[in-house]
């Protein structure tokens, strides 16, 4: 079976500016002396206290900026962190979020609501937010989310146990400055983590399914399917993670295999910026609340499972990613080449120590109809999905990530 993109469409939305490479941290104040002079930082506690912080926050003051802080943004971005921002803030020209992917989704819901007032809870959903906001500059620590270039914050709203999206194309960073370096100092198990987070968006936007947009669509609809700008992302990320993700794990210092999975994670965050996620990213969300595990650990974790059951509804995509992955065989059938990509695919999250079942993120047999039920809500990702994904076909994933079983689908 072949998915078609008959409009030979491509879409792209991304950062005005989009600097790249070891040291461009240090332009952060002359790219933000451009917005005015009043700059706000948005962190969370640990990274507030480290040398590169201090840095960045004097290089601002020097370029002319009054520079306020936040330092309290929390993993998992709880809704609290949002309003205390657009409480306390005041009046500001620039945002810039640095951190991981909260603190970078943080920046983005922030500079909604202290541009339009109200609660972060009135822009949740697509396209909600009435017209441009605080202009942000994003500059990432892990190589991983790639929060640095969407147009999405995540939030967790307390009061409803839910996880929900500002998703929206005013909130698109002005300006992503994306330094290796500092990934440097990223612990092993984090870096693990965010690249196997990164490796699933690359997956699953490479695979997904095409759509077909109407002009309504693209207007009003923030993931329009796999199409051929954010294939050209996908391909590059996947050659990039395939020649320096084992690398960055033995050898954390070497600043070309960081630089390598930083920029495979900056194509991977432009791909999803258009195309989306799908199944496991749906199913995760649902999984997390109950194992507690990191976001990339349970994504990494469910893709063995996720791509054996979209093999037969996505061959041609699937053989496609043996190329770039480079263990096609021009002899072998489309099938045999896909089956070749997702067990590189495992190889890569294997040497990167992630787990590849869910039984070691503390799911259990019993949890399995809950997930289920709850992952098929995420509609906007089961549409992108190639299989088409009941509570049937979650569950049948779930069972087989947590019995370990890799073998093929029927
Ligand atoms: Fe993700």
């Amino acid at each position: 079976m072949t998915m078609e993109n008959t409009l030979g469409l491509g879409l792209v939305r991304q950062p005005k500016t989009v600097l790249f490479g070891p040291g461009q941290r240090r332009q952060l104040g002359r790219y933000a002396r451009g917005f005015g002079t009043r700059a706000l930082v948005v962190t969370d506690a640990r990274m507030a206290t480290t040398s590169e912080f201090a840095v960045l926050a004097e290089d601002l003051r020097e370029c002319g900026l009054a520079v306020s802080v936040y330092d309290q943004a929390e993993p998992d971005l709880p809704r609290r962190n949002v309003m205390e921002v657009a409480e306390t803030a005041g009046a500001v020209d620039v945002i810039i979020g640095v951190g991981g992917g909260s603190c970078m989704d943080l920046a983005k819901a922030a500079s909604a609501v202290l541009a339009h007032g109200g609660d972060v809870r009135d822009y949740f959903g697509e396209f909600a937010v009435p017209g441009p906001c605080i202009p942000v500059i994003t500059i990432p620590t892990t190589g991983g989310t790639g929060a640095e270039v969407t147009s999405l914050a995540i939030v967790f709203d307390e009061d409803t146990g839910m996880k929900m999206a500002v998703a929206d194309a005013h909130i698109e960073p002005a300006i992503a400055i994306i330094d290796p370096e500092l990934t440097l100092t990223c612990p092993p198990g984090l870096t693990a983590a965010t690249a196997a987070d990164a490796l699933s968006h690359l997956v699953e936007a490479y695979t997904a399914k095409p759509k077909n947009p109407s002009p309504e669509q693209i207007e009003t609809q923030i993931y329009v399917g796999k199409n051929r700008i954010t294939d050209m992302f996908c391909e590059k990320g996947l050659r990039l993670m395939n020649r320096s993700l084992a690398r960055v794990v033995e050898n954390p210092d070497d600043l070309a295999a960081r630089s390598d999975v930083m920029f495979a994670a900056y194509c991977a965050g432009m791909a999803i910026n258009t195309t989306g996620t799908a199944a496991a990213h749906a199913i995760q969300s649902p999984m997390a609340a109950i194992g507690h595990t990191s976001h990339g650990f349970g994504v990494g974790a469910l893709l063995p499972y996720v791509m054996r059951l979209n093999l037969p509804y996505a061959t041609a995509e699937f053989a496609e990613m043996a190329h770039c992955l480079d263990v096609a065989d021009a002899a072998a059938a489309p099938e045999e080449n896909g089956r070749a990509a997702i067990e590189r695919i495992e190889a890569l999250l294997e040497q990167a120590g992630t787990p590849l079942e869910l039984k070691s993120l503390g799911i259990e047999e019993r949890h399995l109809d809950q997930i289920a039920r709850s992952a098929v809500k995420a509609t906007r990702l089961v549409l992108n999905n190639p299989a088409p994904l009941t509570e049937d076909a979650v569950r049948k994933v779930l069972a087989r990530g947590l019995a370990g079983d890799r073998s093929w689908w029927a």
